[in-house]
């Protein structure tokens, strides 16, 4: 371990271009841990995971590609994070098989995801199993999978993940107790005061609410869909909160310390909410424009995409054949 730096891993579900509120919440935190260069990096795109969902290969592909363009746009260098597909890496699979059969199928019962579902058709008074195919019912492993063939130490994750998380160290573990320690238990990593970013009519944002802010939005679609954010109707002379306030809440993700300060001070003095808005538009538009375009740059000539995946792929598959090969010594096929 001496020297070494801890692994930090993640992987993005490509599901088309991020909203706000995944970038607040996961894309930021995770760039910036991984430009940080304490830790050996890894993150991934997990097309294998959105397959559970996406069954249309024009937009599997679309939202791959979606994905890495604003990830890269964002900030992520590629030369402190090694980038890869998930699906670049066939031992991933082998070695979903192989946990699979360490995997109780009862915990797959208590997953949240998968519960949920069950309990929605229930409601709704369908089959329980309605729209439930084997790949959402066995999602955890093949994260686990993801996880544990690169030795991740660190994983970070939205706070609806860290189950999962916490699934892939029971996989681990009751294989380690088996064979002997062969997985590193990794342990998720959740941003301190990490909320879930709320939409524009305040429920959580999410693109099937469709309440989101989509990351490269033009300015002029910006500027609409601020001014779609729920606000009271307190006059603008009253003080007003800016710790319960969306506006405020995604304003300081993009602020200097000083303009999160001069902008506070307004609140309590009494600011209009139409000025509040304003003021978010022409800050998000500040830090915005620049990632756009790259963003359009990216999408527009895939092939610097493709080349980024494809030295990903090359760093990443030589260590998870070497890896692969132990564990199937491990478990006694080799
Ligand atoms: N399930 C994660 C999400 O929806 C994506 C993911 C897949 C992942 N494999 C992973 C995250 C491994 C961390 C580690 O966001």
């Amino acid at each position: 371990m001496s020297g070494k730096k801890p692994i930090c891993l993640t992987g993005i579900k490509p599901t088309g271009m991020p909203h706000l509120g995944n970038y607040i919440g996961a894309i930021k935190p995770a760039i910036e841990m991984g430009n940080s260069g304490e830790f050996e990096s890894f993150y991934f795109i997990a097309d294998y995971h959105s397959l559970i969902g996406v069954h249309k290969a024009q937009d599997l592909k679309n939202y791959t590609y979606e994905v890495a363009a604003a990830w890269l746009a964002m900030g992520l260098d590629p030369d402190k994070i090694t980038l890869y597909r998930q699906s670049d890496i066939p031992e991933i699979l082998e070695l979903n098989w192989i946990l699979s059969c360490f995997t109780i199928k009862g915990l797959m019962n208590r997953a949240h995801a998968y519960k949920a579902l069950v309990q929605d058709n229930e409601e709704n008074q369908r089959d329980v199993d309605h729209g439930i195919n084997m790949g959402l019912f066995t999602y955890p492993i093949l994260m686990a999978a993801d996880i544990l063939f690169l030795k991740s130490n660190i994983v970070p994750v939205g706070a609806d993940q860290v189950q999962h998380i916490e699934i892939a160290r029971d996989i681990a573990q009751n294989f380690n107790h088996n064979y002997g320690e062969t997985f590193v238990l990794p342990k998720a990593y959740v941003r301190e005061n990490a909320k879930l970013m709320v939409g524009l009519d305040g429920r959580k944002m999410s693109k099937s609410y469709n309440n989101h802010i989509p990351l490269f939005s033009t300015s002029k679609e910006l500027k609409k869909l601020i001014n779609k954010i729920t606000t009271d109707s307190t006059d603008p002379s009253v003080p007003k909160n800016p710790d319960d306030s969306l506006i405020f809440e995604m304003f300081q993700e993009f602020a200097t310390p000083a303009e999160v300060a001069e902008l506070r001070a307004w609140y309590l003095r009494g600011i209009g909410w139409g000025e509040a808005k304003m003021e978010l538009h022409k800050i998000l538009d500040q830090h915005l424009a620049e990632p756009r375009e790259i963003y359009a740059e990216l999408m527009s000539d895939k092939t610097k995409i493709d080349r980024i995946l494809k030295a990903g792929e090359e760093k990443v598959r030589p260590k998870a054949s070497l890896f692969l090969k132990e564990v199937k010594k491990t478990i006694g096929v080799l």
